[in-house]
């Protein structure tokens, strides 16, 4: 208890991030932020490190990681090759929320990528993660919260969940996507999503010059792992229900997506009154760690509109849903 009183997040400056790095280097782990979510770096060329986010993190399989570039020299460290419509995507969305799944260099150990042939990179647009990036080179990343638990969006969100294990974070303000990178990978050079996130499908199919881009369903040909039904559940139970609070019992803790609901509830959080779902996508992990946080002993979630970023924040629900 008296650990988690007295850790303190690093500012983001100089200082900090050259305390961060120097972590890194020894081969040990530091907690920064990006503009998705906080991420739990070690060195993407450390097997051992790699390892220790695995168990800071309590992850039961060895799920592959995210490496994290700052520049694209670096991808070329550590992707072997890079189609068409990946350059394609990079070029337009990075640095940003998207994640590319492409063929593996060597030189990336095994233990990141989980033995497959493939490495996953992202090129985030956070300037703390950048100037941490260009100081350490490319980082392994997971989100920052213990297996299963809700994805941190704050460097307060980190220390509850990983700062008694003694990670460090370097505090860079609230995310602001608030939901995880879009993971597209290439299947004979065609793009497909293997998990929604802060990119919208609709803007990767634009920027590919299709009406549609193929999402990859769990167990498909293309592997999506970390896929697991109760990803990003909170620790009590959340039902996803219509909007409007008909179906909440007193005492609940209530998720709204625009409207405060009626009723006497333990805590009521509304994700964007003026229904934005950019807006609504930066709360949510922030608001279901609040209702987590206030004793109550169910979650009721309003179902947000299923389109753009919208479906992301759904898939999230459903999964928190699915424990
Ligand atoms: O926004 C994000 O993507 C955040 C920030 C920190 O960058 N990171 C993140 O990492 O969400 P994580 O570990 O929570 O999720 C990474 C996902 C997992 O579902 C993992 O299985 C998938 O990426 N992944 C990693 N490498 C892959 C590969 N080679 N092929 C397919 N999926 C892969
Ligand atoms: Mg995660």
């Amino acid at each position: 208890m008296l650990k988690v009183a007295i850790m303190k997040a690093l500012r983001p400056d100089a200082r900090g991030l050259a305390r961060a790095a120097a972590v890194i280097k020894r081969g040990g782990l530091a907690a920064f932020p990006t503009e998705t979510v906080y991420g739990l770096g070690a060195s993407a060329f450390d097997p051992a490190a790699a390892a220790g986010i695995f168990e800071a993190k309590g992850r039961p399989h060895f799920d592959p990681l995210i490496v994290h570039i700052s520049g694209l020299r670096q991808l070329r460290s550590v992707a072997a090759e890079v189609p068409p419509a990946a350059a394609l995507l990079a070029r337009r969305f990075w640095p940003g929320p998207l994640t590319l799944v492409l063929k593996k260099r060597t030189s990336v150990p095994d233990i990141i990528t989980s033995g497959l042939p493939t490495v996953a990179v992202r090129m985030p647009a956070h300037p703390v993660a950048v100037r941490l990036i260009k100081l350490t080179g490319p980082l392994a990343a997971p989100s920052a919260n213990r297996f299963g638990a809700l994805s941190p969006t704050t460097a307060e969100h980190v220390l509850r969940q990983l700062g008694p294990r003694g990670v460090i974070v370097i505090d860079g303000g609230p995310a602001r996507h608030g939901i995880e990178s879009t993971i597209v990978s290439f299947d004979r050079g065609r793009p497909v999503i293997l998990r929604r996130g802060a990119l919208p499908d609709a803007e990767i199919a634009a920027a590919c010059g299709l009406r549609k881009v193929r999402l990859a369903r769990p167990g498909a040909r293309v592997r999506a792992p970390g896929q697991f039904r109760t990803h990003y559940a909170p620790s009590v139970p959340l039902k996803l229900i219509k909007p409007g609070a008909a179906a909440a019992p007193r005492g609940a803790a209530y998720l709204a997506f625009r409207r405060r609901p009626e009723g006497e509830f333990r805590r009521v959080e509304v994700l964007s009154q003026s229904g934005d779902l950019r807006e609504a996508a930066a709360n949510l992990f922030s608001a279901l760690h609040r209702l987590e946080m206030s004793g109550a002993k169910v979650i009721y979630a309003e179902r947000v509109p299923a389109r753009g970023l919208g479906l992301g924040i759904l898939d999230r629900l459903r999964r928190a849903a699915a424990r």
